[in-house]
């Protein structure tokens, strides 16, 4: 971590509209080697890719560029994710790869150490139990499940399996929030009792209203397996590129959104269990469209042991992500790519304003008394400056939770973001949901793994 002049921060950053507010450094990403020239065979972690839509094409195209790792085979249900997924690796590596509809394929290739998997969350428990029957590791996108008792079906498989599970909540691995957490535990904010996480969205892209592929269709898309355990339902693109918004296959805000502010709250104050309760209200004001399921606005007060989040997004106004860890001396603030600490001593540095209702004189010997209390003798005063913690320009956490993925299934080091965080922070979802939709506090019933009306 390297301390930052004003003027080599923006030359670093290019962020000439940036406010400084006290020292600023830029933190170190993880150390990454430069893939070489050419890893001998023995040394590869090769994985299969399941799902190569608007999340999968990305991990795919940020996985086949870490050292030592190789895609061998490629799976989708739409063809023409085929196409892509092969564009994406030819590019990379001038080579194409098997491609198949059936991901069971990818689990029986001997060839394959690992599945890496971003399908639509309906479709995460069963991908999940299946690769760890079939004796692979897998990274499987947040959230971790779509039901509750899903996450223990994926915990028991993981156990039984000795596999690396790692769900894919990338702030887990960000080096922004590891610093948030140093300065959390470090105790320079006092007691944190209170955390406040807000973000918002205020565009169609933003409230998941996804153009499907034009060429769609029930000849270039297994419709029947898409749906999977879900209800029966006519082919529909409109339900295969916005899945989000439908109970059947999402969970709206919570699954999509709150479960990443979950996850920074989660590792930051080191939750090891869901939420105790929640509460939560909202509505549907700008985007009923698509006969969707889930409102475009949700808060949520959650109450944890020795501390409440309160969580807000919003699809009906842009705002960008901040959370804030509020302490009793001071506040840690994440927002876009840094991380700040500011200080606050606990006490009056003035005669408090309550004496304006004293009498005229009697208020003067308070102010007197007061002042010579509190006189400062020069240079004894002790200040804590603000500190500003700015990633590198170019960060991706994306590509350093996806190399903690392959060195976990390298090493057999745990996961960092292993099956019990991934279900904390999803039954943290669902309890959003469950209270929203039922009106009233959802409680989580540890002895009964379920979630109570409260
Ligand atoms: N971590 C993040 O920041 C982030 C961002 C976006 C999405 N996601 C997650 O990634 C996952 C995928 O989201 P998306 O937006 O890419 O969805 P998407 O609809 O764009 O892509 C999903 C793909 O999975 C395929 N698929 C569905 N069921 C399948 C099956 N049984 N076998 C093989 N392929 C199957 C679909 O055909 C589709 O191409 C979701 O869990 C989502 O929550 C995570």
């Amino acid at each position: 971590m390297k301390h930052l002049s004003r003027r080599d921060f923006m030359k670093r950053t290019g962020a000439a509209g940036a406010t400084l507010a006290g020292k600023s450094y830029l933190l170190e990403a993880a150390a990454i080697p430069p893939a070489p020239a050419r890893t001998p065979p023995s040394d590869r972690i090769r994985f299969g890719m399941v799902g190569i839509g608007m999340q999968g094409s990305g991990l795919l195209g940020l996985s086949i560029r870490l050292p030592g790792v190789q895609c061998v085979a490629a799976c989708d249900l739409y063809d023409g994710r085929h196409v892509l997924a092969n564009s994406i690796i030819e590019r990379a590596t001038r080579k194409t790869v098997p491609t198949t509809r059936r991901y069971q394929d990818l689990l029986d290739n001997k060839e394959i150490d690992c599945i890496v998997a971003a399908v639509p969350d309906h479709w995460h428990a069963k991908i999940v139990v299946d690769t760890c029957n079939a004796g692979k590791d897998i990274y499987c996108e947040k959230p971790m499940t779509h039901k509750v008792p899903e996450g223990f079906e994926i915990i028991d498989a993981a156990e039984k399996n000795h596999r690396v599970v790692q769900i894919g909540s990338q702030r887990r691995s960000s080096i922004i929030y590891a610093k948030a957490k140093e300065l959390v535990e470090s105790g320079a904010i006092g007691d944190v009792r209170l955390i406040e996480d807000t973000m918002g969205r205020n565009s169609p892209c933003g409230a998941w209203v996804y153009p499907p592929p034009p060429d769609l269709s029930p000849e270039n898309l297994d419709w029947k397996t898409w749906l999977g355990d879900a209800p029966p339902h006519v082919f529909d693109p409109i339900r295969f590129a916005r899945w989000r918004a439908y109970k059947s296959y999402g969970e709206g805000i919570p699954g999509d959104l709150y479960v990443h502010l979950l996850t920074g709250i989660h590792y930051v104050m080191g939750v090891e269990n869901p939420p105790e309760r929640a509460y939560s209200l909202g509505g549907m004001f700008q985007w009923d469209v698509d006969h969707r399921d889930y409102p475009d606005q949700m808060s949520t007060l959650y109450d944890y042991p020795g501390f409440r989040a309160l969580v807000r997004v919003t699809l009906d106004n842009h705002a960008d992500e901040v959370v804030r860890f509020l302490g009793t001396r001071g506040t840690v603030e994440v927002r876009d790519e840094s991380v700040s600490i500011s200080h606050q001593d606990g006490k009056n540095h003035a005669p408090c304003y309550y004496i304006s209702s004293y009498p005229p004189k009697l208020h003067a010997e308070y102010v007197k008394e007061w002042e010579a209390r509190h006189r400062t003798e020069p240079g004894t005063a002790s200040t804590t400056e603000a500190m500003t913690y700015y990633a590198p320009p170019g960060y991706n956490e994306d590509r350093d939770h996806l190399w903690n993925f392959f060195q976990s299934v390298r090493t057999r080091r745990p996961s960092v973001e292993g099956p019990h965080f991934g279900n904390n922070t999803a039954i943290g979802c669902h309890m959003a949901n469950d209270s929203y939709f039922h009106q009233t506090m959802a409680r989580w019933d540890e002895a009964e793994r379920a979630i109570r009306s409260a």
